[in-house]
């Protein structure tokens, strides 16, 4: 089944507006910017910047999605620091990234996190994209597709063949992240379609199938061919490389 590639920016905690407005020239000037038109793009800025650099790329008419970082599954109280569904879907996401290795380690998600987000936005109408990754010590012991499965069917729990086909899952071993140590395309290929099997398990081979799994983990302009062939990977969720918009661009490229 082919399956519309997409291809996110994660910018993490860093300055947006001048890349972004870089992006959306860049995106402008192509020779023929519809050619992007056969793949998804979005790019996910701190909250602070959702609002301009969607009007930056209004402004330039680029058919980028927006994505947020995070968010709270709570739609509103108080939950100081926190934000909510409601006001990442009122600034216009229609993605969001849960999970991300750097949450779950640094910040303390948990996997009942994971879930109660990805359904939560599931139920918005905004589509999760679900982290879940690896660290060395358990690739090198060797249970990292256990390790990783297992978080999947922890971030699916509850839900039905319908939530489940509209999120999104994105594969980055975190081993990978912003170290320059890409997977090879075949450790990649090797985890996505271990993802899409328990995707099948768990909502049947339809589901499975139309589901997208993200690779990330240091992919840029000069990997991102040989991974996006494989028949598992259906985009590329990008951290440094998309802080340079003429690398994210030639990211998307690949991805046609
Ligand atoms: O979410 C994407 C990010 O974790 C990947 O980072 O810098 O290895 O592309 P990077």
């Amino acid at each position: 089944m082919t399956r519309k590639k997409l291809i996110a920016g994660n910018w993490k905690m860093n300055e947006t507006i001048p890349e972004a407005v870089v992006l959306a020239q860049e995106i402008s000037n192509l020779a023929d910017p519809a050619a992007l038109d056969a793949v998804d793009v979005a790019v996910c800025p701190p909250f602070v910047d959702l609002k301009p650099v969607k009007t930056v790329l209004e402004f330039d008419r680029v058919n980028i999605a927006l994505g947020a970082q995070n968010v709270y599954w709570e739609p509103a109280g108080a939950f100081t620091g926190e934000i909510s569904i409601p006001m990442i879907k009122e600034i216009g996401c229609t993605y969001c990234i849960v999970g991300h290795s750097e949450r779950r380690n640094l910040f303390g998600e948990t996997n009942e996190g994971v879930n109660l987000k990805a359904r939560a936005l599931i139920e918005a109408g905004i589509a999760p994209i679900v982290c879940v990754g690896e660290s060395l010590s358990v690739r090198d012991e060797g249970v990292y597709l256990d390790f990783v499965t297992s978080q999947v069917r922890a971030a699916f729990a509850g839900m039905d063949a319908e939530d489940a086909v509209r999120a999104v899952v994105a594969y980055e071993p975190v081993w990978a992240i912003g170290t320059g140590r890409t997977a090879t395309p075949e450790q990649a290929e090797e985890v996505c379609a271990a993802i899409r099997a328990t995707l099948a398990e768990l909502f049947g081979d339809d589901v499975a199938q139309q589901v997208r799994v993200l690779y990330g983990g240091s992919m840029n302009e000069g990997n991102a061919a040989l991974l996006l062939v494989q028949p598992d990977i259906d985009g590329g969720l990008i951290g440094g490389a998309a802080l340079k918009a003429v690398s994210f661009i030639e990211i998307v490229k690949a991805a046609r």
